[in-house]
């Protein structure tokens, strides 16, 4: 979603914030801007609608004007309150009397209508439609009311903001300083080598700039300048962790492919193959996932889970459902993060609560973590970033081992998330004495086999490259994913993967649930695209479904292993795409490479702008 980047004492500060800015386009976003402090102290700002390349024409003479700064604040904004234009973008200025102060900021203030009202009320000039502009106006009048500093100004401010979101202000006239605070969305400071410091809200920001981080707890209100960085909690000064991280990888390019997703569904082998080296055992050849005697106490005794996610990590926790009811018979209910937040289901104490989320930012996964917590249920969370927000507040975290992920739609994050899914599962099936070790080192047998498999398959793409051919010019625009089992969330997975990035409409189901409404839509052509397996027992029904489909001259598009496809009447007219036969637990592996790759082929086939699709962002930080 929007990005901030903000950089104090380093003389290349506008350069710092567009680089920043830049590596953070693949959130999502649909304007940008920068706000710097010139030799004077006076403030400028410079924005643009569209992609940044937009505002990068402009900054070459914004430099110029500003002239030597140290002191600068950038954004990416992904419109919720008002339409994307220059006035919306941020930063914002606000003036009351004497004070004049830019914000940037992530999130949403729930009270922006009383907030506008009282500062207008009290002379407050708005221009824009945002939530956002009330901040530099509520600074500026705390300010006049005589707070003793911006410092004290965010202090006092802090309490009266409602929602999540995460800010960055800088003053007129004081340069060098940076003060934010944060709730529920992330901020952190980079600490610069020198007289320098950085304040944003995704360290890969500053890849190249800054190894050290340190993660600003929700409430937290900083102070930054060149030298100094002072962290207060409900007044009193704190002290946060500093993290070394290493983000050479995260911030190493497309590498050659033509697009940030083609890259991340070619990382899929290697993905696979590093959570198995540290997610299973080298020699017992088990899983070992490692967690407290206190979680692992819980997870002994837990006689159900929840699983929340949102999106494709719904998808993926709907495998996991399916995992870890077979493997470790527990009972498992997943919800959609939006719902389960609301519904104020009944939790039983003791229970077990996992969160599903590649980001560890979504808001309504982490405000469903925030419930479960606050209902006494242990928390484990599976993410991909473990410094997120989600990571922070959960009591074990698992993490995904993807590496980062950039394009917008998830490839190798919900391979990684399944794959630790069924890990989890067979470790607790283990556990719980229903397998054998025999027959889970038996699955992770297989499982060392994927690598190679992944490999081959995604060498071999010319069949999906004609049908996304075909997808892309067909006259109508609809179609329909179905699948049964663990190929059921997949039918779902290839649905939400193809809407995305291609704009083409999909609708999943389950198979057996085509003819209890579905089927009204199949008319002659419409491509319906069946996901199908030998060894899963449901091949049969599957093929029964499929017969309705050419019965209705739908177009019957099969994705399947050889012994499946063998199985097709002779008479039935199908176009085909083969997948390796697999073990039945590992069929959404196999599955996913045909799925993202039409996906993908077909919006390259429709030129859509495939790493970051309209409307979308990579992190829903917002509700
Ligand atoms: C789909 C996609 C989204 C995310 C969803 C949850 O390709 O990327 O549906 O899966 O927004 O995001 P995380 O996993 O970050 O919580």
């Amino acid at each position: 979603m929007c990005g901030i980047v903000g950089v104090v004492g380093n003389s290349k500060a506008i350069e710092i914030v567009t680089t920043g800015l830049s590596r953070l386009e693949y959130r999502g976003y649909d304007s940008a801007g920068v706000a710097a402090l010139d030799e004077a102290g006076d403030l400028h700002t410079c924005k643009e609608v569209g992609k940044l390349a937009a505002l990068l024409e402009k900054i070459p003479a914004f430099t110029k004007r500003v002239g030597a700064t140290s002191t600068a604040i950038g954004h990416t904004r992904w419109a919720t309150h008002g339409e994307p234009s220059v006035t919306n973008a941020h930063p914002h200025v606000g003036t009351m009397g004497p004070f004049t102060l830019a914000v940037v900021h992530n999130g949403i203030i729930e009270n922006h209508t009383a907030l506008r009202t009282k500062l207008s009320a009290s002379g407050a000039k708005f221009v824009s439609a945002t939530d956002t502009e009330t901040l530099p106006f509520a600074l500026a009048h705390a300010l006049q009311q005589g707070a003793a500093s911006p410092l004290a100004a965010v202090q006092q401010l802090l309490p009266t903001l409602h929602g999540n979101f995460a800010l960055v202000a800088m003053a007129q006239g004081v340069p060098d300083e940076l003060w934010g605070t944060r709730r529920g969305a992330p901020l952190c400071v980079g600490l610069g080598q020198g007289a320098a410091n950085y304040l944003v809200s995704d360290p890969l920001a500053l890849a190249g700039i800054c190894e050290r981080f340190m993660f600003l707890e929700d409430n937290d209100v900083v102070h930054v300048t060149p030298h100094t960085i002072e962290i207060f909690a409900a007044g009193e000064r704190v002290v946060r962790p500093v993290q070394t991280l290493d983000l050479s990888a995260d911030a190493s390019g497309k590498q050659g492919f033509k697009h940030f997703m083609l890259k991340e569904i070619h990382e899929q082998p290697a993905v696979v193959a590093r959570i198995l080296s540290a997610h299973t055992h080298a020699t017992t050849r088990l899983p070992a996932l490692e967690f407290s005697p206190t979680i692992a106490a819980s997870l002994a005794s837990a006689t159900a889970i929840n699983i929340v996610a949102c999106g494709t990590a719904y998808y993926a926790g709907m495998v996991g459902k399916y995992y870890l009811e077979q493997l470790a018979r527990i009972p498992v209910n997943v919800d959609v993060a939006s719902e389960f937040r609301y519904r104020n289901p009944p939790l039983v104490a003791g229970g077990v609560f996992i969160a599903i989320s590649q980001s560890g930012e979504t808001a309504d996964t982490l405000a469903a973590l925030e419930h479960a917590k606050a209902h006494g249920q242990t928390i484990l969370v599976f993410t991909n970033s473990p410094h997120s927000s989600m990571a922070r507040a959960a009591d074990c975290t698992i993490p995904l081992l993807a590496n980062r992920e950039i394009a917008v739609a998830s490839t190798k994050a919900f391979t990684a998330m399944v794959l630790n899914l069924l890990l989890f599962a067979l470790q607790l099936g283990l556990q719980r004495n229903l397998l054998t070790a025999a027959a889970v080192q038996e699955v992770i047998q297989q499982l060392r086999e994927l690598p190679t498999q992944l490999q081959e398959q995604l060498e071999h793409t010319v069949p999906i490259q004609s049908l996304a051919n075909n997808l892309a010019t067909m006259p109508g625009r609809s179609l329909l994913y179905l699948g049964r089992g663990l190929l059921a969330p997949m039918a779902s997975e290839g649905a939400i993967k193809i809407k995305e990035i291609s704009y083409l409409h999909a609708e999943s189901y389950p198979s057996g649930e085509m003819k209890h409404g579905p089927i009204a839509l199949v008319e002659p052509g419409l491509p319906v695209i069946n996901l199908a397996a030998s060894n899963d027992g449901l091949l049969e029904k599957t093929l029964s479904n499929l017969q309705e489909v050419a019965a209705r001259r739908g177009e019957v598009i099969l994705i399947a292993d050889s012994a499946a496809t063998s199985q097709l009447p002779a008479n039935l007219q199908a176009i085909v795409i083969t997948v390796p036969t697999v073990h039945p637990l590992l069929l959404p592996f196999s599955f996913s490479i045909p799925l993202q790759l039409l996906a993908y082929f077909t919006a390259t086939a429709k030129g859509t702008d495939v790493d970051q699709p309209r409307n979308l962002a990579k992190s829903v930080t917002v509700e």
